[in-house]
């Protein structure tokens, strides 16, 4: 099973503040449907606090918390990051992404297989942050940039990592 994966960063590290995004960029949010669509998904609590305390449509979702007593319509809730594995792995999935947020990511990042990763060319100030991708052990395998438009304010590039 593939472990991926997927967040949108600027270039100082951030990805949130307050628990919310801190950009509005919708290529970006296309980008991670068109990645998502129809996959299994695990996030942290507070990531799915953020996007409204339900699971984004078509994509099965799990859960983590420490919290025994979490529940959620819909999902699947785990106290563990190895236990969302191991519910993807029961599952027979090929590929599970990994949403998020910053605590989650910290965790895997030493043992995921593939990142996507959207640059925002722009410096933010946030409370929550992408960890250092080292490229020891990544490599950077496609990237695609794009300048800003009508819609989306800042530059950006969609970049593909593989483990190496
Ligand atoms: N830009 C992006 O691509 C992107 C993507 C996702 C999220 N975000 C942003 O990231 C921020 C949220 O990130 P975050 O780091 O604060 O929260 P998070 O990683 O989404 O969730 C943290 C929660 O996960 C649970 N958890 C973490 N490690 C665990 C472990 N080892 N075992 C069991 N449970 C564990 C805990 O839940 P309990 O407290 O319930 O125990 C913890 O409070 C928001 O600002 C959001 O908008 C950005």
């Amino acid at each position: 099973m593939t472990k991926i994966i997927i967040a949108a960063k600027s270039d100082n590290n951030v990805i949130g503040k307050s628990n919310d995004l801190v950009w509005h960029m919708p290529a970006d949010l296309k980008f991670f449907k068109s990645k998502t669509r129809g996959k299994l998904v695990i996030m942290g609590r507070k990531t799915f606090a953020s996007i409204g305390n339900k699971p984004l449509p078509g994509r099965p979702t799990i859960i983590i918390t420490r919290n025994p007593e979490f529940t959620a319509e819909e999902c699947r809730v785990v106290n563990n990051i190895d236990k969302a594995f191991e519910l993807a792995e029961q599952d027979g999935a090929d590929e599970v992404y990994i949403l998020g947020g910053a605590q989650i990511y910290e965790k895997t990042i030493g043992s995921a297989d593939k990142m996507f990763i959207t640059e925002i060319k722009s410096t933010f100030e946030g409370d929550a942050f992408f960890p250092e991708i080292d490229k020891n052990y990544w490599v950077e395998v496609s990237r695609e940039t794009f300048e800003p438009d009508e819609k989306n304010k800042y530059p950006y590039a969609f970049v593909e990592y593989h483990r190496k």
